[in-house]
């Protein structure tokens, strides 16, 4: 708790009081732009994506990095003076991301004691290469705008991962651009404590939304290991602020203090301020979780599957579907 304090007090001296506090249409700002990174790879190149591409008209040098992978996609471009940079969620027919695909932790070689989650990484990785080829061509051409990160869902996990590298990349560069904002939706656990106090440290400018029942902050469980990074704020049914959470740590009366297992929504994960989190259609996903079944994930073709092997493994089954939870 000291620690969170001190860090609390080093951030408050450095950034003052307004890097915890919400404002609404700003981050519907950050909200279209990741939901851009969910198009076809050619709208985005070309800006054609609708009403969501409208919505920022005046984004301009977009290049887009992906990796087929992973399905790892995201775009830079620049808008309103700054660096844009957004990393998409999954858009495989699942979203069982979380569990079946490397929910194990991995050390983090850039600090110490630390690890993240070995798929998350691997997302990243994949892309990694791409992403800052192309932040270096932006740079040359806009060598002082701030830049902003956002992602959302898995999105948002790499938008972490990433955003570390982006800062010691500046740094190592001795580049003037300075990381403004990482601004997430729905961001699931990244990593362990000692990860989240790095990154904490490094990029405190971290707002991390979370829509009042969304599942997917949840995941992956603390008692697994993982913990929050950044700030959180925690939405209401008309998206507005429920209340002031404590910067640096799992505030227990801001989302967590959501502990019911039926209550959790799918549907708050992919509707953020009132608009659909992706490009086109509402996802229609199924999330699930095998208590102590943490490595076998679940398949969410198959739930009845998961929910027999649930029963006959006396596994608890945490998520169930998007209809289930609407019903
Ligand atoms: C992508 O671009 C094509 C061609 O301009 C257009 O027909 C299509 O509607 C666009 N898709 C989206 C999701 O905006
Ligand atoms: C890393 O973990 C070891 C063993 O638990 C501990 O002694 C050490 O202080 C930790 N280092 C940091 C930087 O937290
Ligand atoms: C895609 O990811 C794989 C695995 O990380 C990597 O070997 C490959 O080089 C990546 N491709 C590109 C174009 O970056
Ligand atoms: C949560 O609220 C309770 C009661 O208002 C308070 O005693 C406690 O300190 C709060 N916890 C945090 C982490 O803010
Ligand atoms: C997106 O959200 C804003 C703010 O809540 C709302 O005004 C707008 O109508 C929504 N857009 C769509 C396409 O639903």
């Amino acid at each position: 708790m000291l620690k969170f304090n001190k860090i609390f007090v080093f951030v408050l001296t450095l950034f003052a009081v307004q890097c915890v506090q919400y404002d609404k249409a700003e981050s519907l700002n950050y909200l279209f732009y990741q939901k851009a990174s969910y198009c076809p790879r050619n709208n985005i190149t070309n800006w054609e994506c609708g009403n969501i591409c409208k919505f920022h008209s005046s984004m301009k040098d977009i290049l887009v990095y992906y990796n087929d992978t992973h399905a790892a996609q995201g775009y830079l471009g620049f808008d309103r003076g700054q660096i844009v940079i957004t990393f998409r969620g999954s858009t495989r027919t699942l979203t069982n991301w979380i569990y079946n695909f490397d929910v194990k932790k991995t050390p983090y070689q850039k600090c110490q004691n630390c690890s993240v989650h070995s798929g998350f990484l691997k997302t990243y990785i994949d892309i990694k290469k791409q992403l800052l080829q192309n932040l270096d061509n932006l740079i040359s051409k806009y060598p002082a705008a701030p830049i902003i990160i956002s992602g959302h869902s898995l999105g948002a996990a790499v938008a972490t991962i990433a955003a570390i590298d982006i800062y010691h990349f500046l740094s190592e560069n001795s580049y003037q651009n300075i990381i403004k904002e990482v601004h997430t939706f729905g961001s699931p656990r990244v990593g362990n404590e000692a990860f989240a106090e790095y990154y904490n440290k490094l990029i405190p400018q971290t707002v991390r939304v979370v829509n009042n029942q969304d599942i997917v902050p949840h995941l992956p469980p603390n008692k697994i290991g993982y913990y929050h990074v950044g700030t959180e704020i925690w939405l209401d049914k008309e998206f507005n602020q429920q209340k002031d959470c404590q910067p640096f740590i799992e505030d227990d009366n801001c989302s967590k203090s959501v502990k019911s297992i039926v209550s959790y929504s799918f549907f708050d994960h992919v509707n953020y301020l009132g608009n659909d989190t992706g490009c086109k259609a509402p996802f229609s996903q199924v999330i699930c979780y095998l208590e102590s079944g943490i490595e076998e994930g679940c398949v969410d073709q198959d739930l009845e599957e998961v929910i027999l092997k649930a029963r006959n493994n006396k596994m608890r089954l945490l998520f169930l579907t998007e209809e289930f939870l609407q019903n």
